[in-house]
């Protein structure tokens, strides 16, 4: 891995051409604007899990360009051979982050496509391993402009946004998920102001969405995690949107920990509650969120802030990444293929199996 300087407005946190990719390191920003390369499927690895590139579309798209790297590395002649391989490289990569689906959705495309051509020789195995990574990773954006544009009608002009997390561009290959249906609305010349969670405790609201937002100059309030009851309650938030890791088949949605909360509050206020998330976030075989697997993270994030300690040595701690909010919560489900509301089981699967 090696760092390299390069920074441009649009942000798009992956750059994968001509069998390089580099990625922004969300762990340094706002502070610092870093760019790694990478050419090994366990930097890859490395990274996803480090937090390096984070964002449930992100690291599905990280994930299908480190099994390209793998697959390229595969020396032999045997496209069976090749594909054993593949399928221990693979795994690898799934097990880098439990809960975000995108992960095994990107991997699994990846695999079904080295499986199917089983026929062909290795080396053309790996210019269509290349191919379907950079297809995944164009594909992103084009799906995230998409959700915008059936989202944005749900945002009114002059709309005060409160968001949770960090579901921008950051978390995108490009433009992103809840902050893409923001985009989308700014776009078509509303005045669209946010309301940032600081997202405790990576801070991703206060250290990404905050910097993304600021930068393309759309107005952005940051609050902590503890004041969006306080808003509502008197008035100045109105609507929700937030992005989502895994969807299961009745709609029940894991993000970011923390959004729960979010969501109760605002059914409280007779506040929407939208989610924006791809297709590929859908997770039909499982029928409710009860079964999304959580990622509970190192202790430190809680205990300290860089090197500072701010709990007691020895204190007891947990770290739950992600917590599930029931679809009775959920005012709408946005798509790329269009909005899901109410029957969110017959809903989610019509979009996932129809379309
Ligand atoms: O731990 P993170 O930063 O990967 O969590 C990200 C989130 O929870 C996002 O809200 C979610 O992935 C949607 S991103 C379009």
């Amino acid at each position: 891995m090696s760092t390299c300087p390069i920074d441009t407005r649009v942000i798009r946190p992956i750059r994968f051409l001509a069998g390089q990719c580099q990625m922004l390191d969300q762990r340094l920003l706002p502070a610092e604007e870093v760019w790694h390369s990478y050419t090994t499927y366990q930097e890859i690895a490395e990274a996803i899990s480090t937090m390096v590139v984070r964002g449930a579309p992100a690291i599905g798209v990280a994930a299908a360009i480190g099994a390209w790297f793998g697959a390229r590395d595969i020396e032999t002649e045997s496209s069976w051979d090749f594909y054993q391989e593949f399928e221990k490289i693979c795994a690898v990569l799934v097990a880098t982050r439990p809960t975000a689906v995108n992960l095994s959705w990107a991997l699994e495309r990846m695999k079904h496509f080295a499986e199917s051509n089983l026929d062909r020789s290795v080396l053309e195995l790996k210019i269509g391993l290349e191919y379907e990574a950079l297809a995944i990773t164009q594909e992103d954006e084009k799906i995230n402009r998409m959700m915008g544009q059936h989202g944005e009608p749900l945002l009114v002009d002059g709309a005060r946004v409160l968001t949770h997390c960090n579901a921008g561009a950051l978390a995108t290959a490009g433009y992103g998920t809840a902050l893409g249906v923001i985009r989308a609305a700014v776009e078509a010349g509303k005045n669209i102001s946010v309301i940032a969670d600081e997202t405790r405790p990576f801070l991703q609201g206060a250290r990404l969405t905050a910097w993304e937002l600021q930068r393309e100059n759309i107005p952005v309030t940051l609050i902590c995690d503890n004041m969006a009851g306080y808003l509502m309650s008197k008035g100045e938030i109105d609507c929700v949107i937030v992005g989502a890791d895994r969807i299961a088949a009745n709609g029940d949605v894991a993000n970011k920990i923390g959004t729960y909360t979010v969501a109760v509050l605002a059914k409280e206020h007779n506040i929407p509650f939208y989610v924006a998330a791809p297709v590929s976030t859908i997770d039909l075989s499982l029928n409710d969120g009860s079964l999304i697997p959580i990622e509970e993270r190192d202790e430190r994030e809680i205990t300290h802030i860089k090197d500072i300690q701010l709990a007691p040595k020895g204190i007891s701690v947990r770290n739950p990444a992600f917590d599930v909010t029931p679809s009775r919560l959920i005012t709408a489900i946005i798509t790329e293929h269009g909005i899901v509301t109410g029957d969110y089981r017959a809903g989610l699967d019509q979009i996932v199996k129809h379309r």
